[in-house]
């Protein structure tokens, strides 16, 4: 069983098997090589087979494989890489590093710690959990209950109660503006009347992606991420930024928050934490729910614990990774490389836009990029999916060297931050090519 996938296709269209990677390059069982436009699942940020990360994972493992977080123990690295977390993030104030094995784990972790805080804090109403449609925050149970794309949800419903989608600013597909700063206000007035609606006094926090990932690459409008931050504030509910796509640089920024200035309660992250050379999950916390968590009271010891945690918290390879990983990303100075190759890209897909009347939406913010297809430019119809539009584009980009990810025909561009712009001439001509044979 493959994730997202169904066996009979898979039967008959055998997956690709991925055997080598060398920076921005992967190459197949056969030797052929195709240019990583993905960077495997918009994780492998500094590229493939890099040497320093190679080192630091081997050095600690000759030292020590695995040691518990739990019972008292902890390991050098995941103490180092908190500290770590908390120095990159310190204009957003974190504090606090929790870790686990990958993002849905790292979002399971934010909801119980907005959900005790709310307890701690003398508010224990306060337990419902407020997201965005086309969000994607995982699939266990609790992140994908967050989650608001209805082909991962409907297989598993009912999901868990206590958890609310509202409308998600999406510039290309939403049925009230095509004013980007009156959409993002509409939807942040959209949030702020669902935060009423529930009782301010029963939400705990608000969740979202900076840039919505799986869901289309959605970059909202840039009033939107601020005025989140004001209807938080005004109803005191704690905000949740859901980094794991856009943290270490995805989007031209180091945190995609930070795009947009503004200061969540909780950050996630996985995925770009380590480029995913070992896996592993982290969520941070500020000083305002640390707080809640601090006492030395005998009498609320267990209240005070959080009783949480997985047997890979911490683990000491993905961390070692992790700490070697932040350093390529600081010191190659990679967020500004995805701003300006990112803008690059945008305007390259763009200009192939205008040669081609199925593509109906280019979107994207650094190297975090999105080709909409569709089957009528003029009123936005999508293809029937039975025609493989975009699977058949997929093909043929695939015989042509170059892995993007095809979505239900949006082609999701997602390649390692290390991209230049030769890269993305290369990822662009064949793209345009691919499109013009299947139109
Ligand atoms: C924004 C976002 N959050 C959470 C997750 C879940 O991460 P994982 O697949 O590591 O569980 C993903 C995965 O793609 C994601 O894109």
């Amino acid at each position: 069983m493959y994730p997202f996938a169904n066996v009979n296709f898979l039967a008959k269209n055998p997956p690709l098997c991925i055997e080598g990677g060398d920076g921005v390059y992967v190459v197949d069982r056969q030797g052929k090589r195709y240019l990583d436009g993905q960077a495997g699942l918009w994780n492998v940020n500094v590229g493939h087979g890099r040497p320093e990360i190679k080192r630091a994972i081997v050095e600690q493992l000759d030292r020590l494989s695995f040691y518990s977080l739990f019972g008292n123990t902890t390991n050098s690295p995941s103490v180092a890489l908190a500290a770590e977390l908390c120095r990159l993030t310190e204009q957003e104030g974190m504090r606090r590093a929790f870790f686990s094995s990958g993002g849905s784990e790292a979002m399971e972790a934010a909801f119980k710690l907005a959900k005790q805080y709310w307890r701690l804090a003398d508010e224990p109403a306060r337990t419902k959990i407020i997201s965005l449609r086309r969000a994607y925050h995982g699939v266990t149970l609790g992140a994908l209950s967050a989650g608001g794309m209805t082909v991962y949800r409907e297989q598993f419903e009912p999901l868990l109660p206590g958890f609310f989608q509202v409308e998600s600013p999406h510039v290309y597909r939403n049925p009230f503006t095509s004013d980007p700063i009156e959409l993002g206000r509409l939807c942040a007035e959209l949030l702020e009347r669902e935060i009423l609606h529930q009782g301010a006094g029963s939400v705990a926090a608000f969740v979202a992606e900076p840039v919505q990932g799986a869901g289309g690459v959605v970059v909202p409008p840039s009033n939107f991420w601020p005025l989140v931050r004001q209807v938080c504030d005004r109803h005191n509910v704690l905000l949740i930024s859901d980094e794991v796509v856009t943290g270490f640089g995805r989007i031209g920024n180091m945190f995609g928050c930070r795009a947009w200035g503004v200061k969540p309660d909780l950050m996630v992250f996985a995925k770009g934490i380590n480029s995913g050379y070992v896996p592993l999950g982290a969520t941070l916390i500020n000083a305002r729910v640390e707080k809640a968590f601090l006492s030395d009271d005998k009498a609320q010891f267990t209240a005070r614990a959080f009783m949480h945690g997985n047997t890979y918290s911490g683990h000491p390879l993905a961390c070692a990774a992790a700490l070697a990983n932040l350093r390529v990303v600081e010191e190659e100075d990679l967020p500004s490389n995805a701003a300006k190759v990112g803008q690059y890209f945008l305007d390259r897909l763009k200009d192939i836009q205008t040669r081609h009347r199925n593509i109906g939406d280019v979107r994207g913010k650094g190297l975090m990029l999105a080709v909409e297809l569709v089957a009528d430019r003029k009123t936005k119809k999508p293809f029937d999916l039975s025609e493989d539009f975009g699977a058949r584009i997929w093909e043929r980009c695939v015989e042509k060297g170059v892995l993007i990810r095809n979505l239900a025909d949006t082609f999701i561009i997602s390649p390692p931050l290390t991209f230049t712009k030769e890269h993305v001439d290369i990822v662009v001509d064949a793209f345009d090519e691919a499109i013009g044979e299947v139109e």
